[in-house]
């Protein structure tokens, strides 16, 4: 499936919820978001049914995300139902890792091939302040686990903010020296909350070279890949750099998006948002819906002039 620009679309990021067990400052007020009603929230079926037109469309790689979607009921069912599907050869989920412990092995047992894994400090208590509550244990424990089942590659993410970790970089980066994981580096996005915050928290990924100068770039080997890698000698692991506000890389972009409530979005920093559950719930058919949507896909964000979406990022799952 390609947009008017000829890129090829093949990759469906499926947001299943929109709460969360934590409270990320970067991701959703203090005050939490206003709960969608149940029944405007897409069902089990209706996801795999969605992935089903847009695996017949072409798209091989779904990622689950949310809210944290292994909090979501049902999650494990899902993943059984999506892997089914034999064109999506690539079926991976991002969470915070809290749950991992106890659902890595269902996980894998229904067919999810990999996660990402977010974890924004090494420090107990500021991943605690920052999560408003979480307990970075957990999310340790879930990692070992993920390992163990076989989940991986692994990624983990971390969003860079000044003044918080960005003291924390070459404890992430090392890492990735004995073990074959990746570590990638997310500049903050003035999104929802983060548009009010101090312009000092943000930085751009060129910190993490300046901060680690013996990191080596290696050679591209995903184009689509919003990631630039990098390693240090001898390491197992990688280290990535996601720049999507100082280096955009929409030129390659191959994604799409649907909200938990069934909202298409062809960008992820476009308000415009179509209505793919109202079409699917009409009786009426979802692939010309999507490829009708594809057609809107714009060219590029224009965050750096200031255009910011509406929506928090625990409603669109990154
Ligand atoms: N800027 C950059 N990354 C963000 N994420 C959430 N909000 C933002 C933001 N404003 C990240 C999460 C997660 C991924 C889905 O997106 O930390 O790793
Ligand atoms: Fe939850 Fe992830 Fe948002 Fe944090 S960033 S509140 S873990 S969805």
């Amino acid at each position: 499936m390609k947009d008017t620009y000829g890129r090829e679309i093949n990759y469906l990021r499926l947001s299943i919820t929109d709460l969360c067990n934590l409270r990320c400052q970067y991701c959703m007020p203090s005050n939490g978001i206003q709960k969608i009603a149940h029944a405007a929230i897409l069902t089990l079926e209706e996801l795999d049914e969605i992935a089903l037109a847009f695996a017949r469309l072409g798209i091989t790689k779904v990622r689950i995300t949310g809210g944290e979607p292994l909090a979501r009921k049902g999650i494990i069912t899902l993943i059984e139902k999506i892997s089914r599907h034999e064109s999506i050869t690539d079926l991976a989920l991002t969470t915070n890792g809290t749950l991992l412990n106890t659902m890595a092995q269902d996980l894998k047992n229904a067919g999810l091939k990999r996660v990402n894994i977010s974890v924004d400090s090494l420090d107990d208590k500021k991943y605690n302040m920052m999560t408003r509550g979480g307990k970075l244990k957990e999310v340790l424990k879930g990692i070992e686990k993920a390992k163990e089942v076989g989940l991986t590659p692994i990624k983990l993410n971390v969003v860079l903010i000044g003044g918080f970790n960005d003291n924390e970089i070459e404890s992430f980066v090392s890492l990735t020296q004995d073990e074959a994981i990746d570590v990638r580096f997310i500049e903050l996005m003035p999104i929802g909350e983060v548009a009010k915050w101090s312009q000092s928290n943000f930085l751009p990924n060129d910190y993490v070279l300046e901060t680690v100068p013996t990191l080596v770039k290696m050679e591209k080997v995903d184009p689509s890949s919003p990631a630039l890698y990098y390693q240090l000698p001898g390491a197992k692991g990688r280290v990535g750099l996601i720049s999507p506000v100082s280096c955009k890389f929409c030129h390659t972009c191959n994604r799409v998006r649907l909200t938990s409530e069934g909202k298409l979005k062809h960008c992820l920093h476009s308000n415009e948002e179509f209505d793919l559950k109202e079409v699917l719930r009409q009786g009426n058919s979802i692939t010309d819906f999507i490829q009708y949507v594809m057609l809107q896909k714009p060219l590029e964000h224009t965050i750096e002039e200031g255009s910011f979406i509406a929506r928090n990022m625990i409603q669109v799952g990154g």
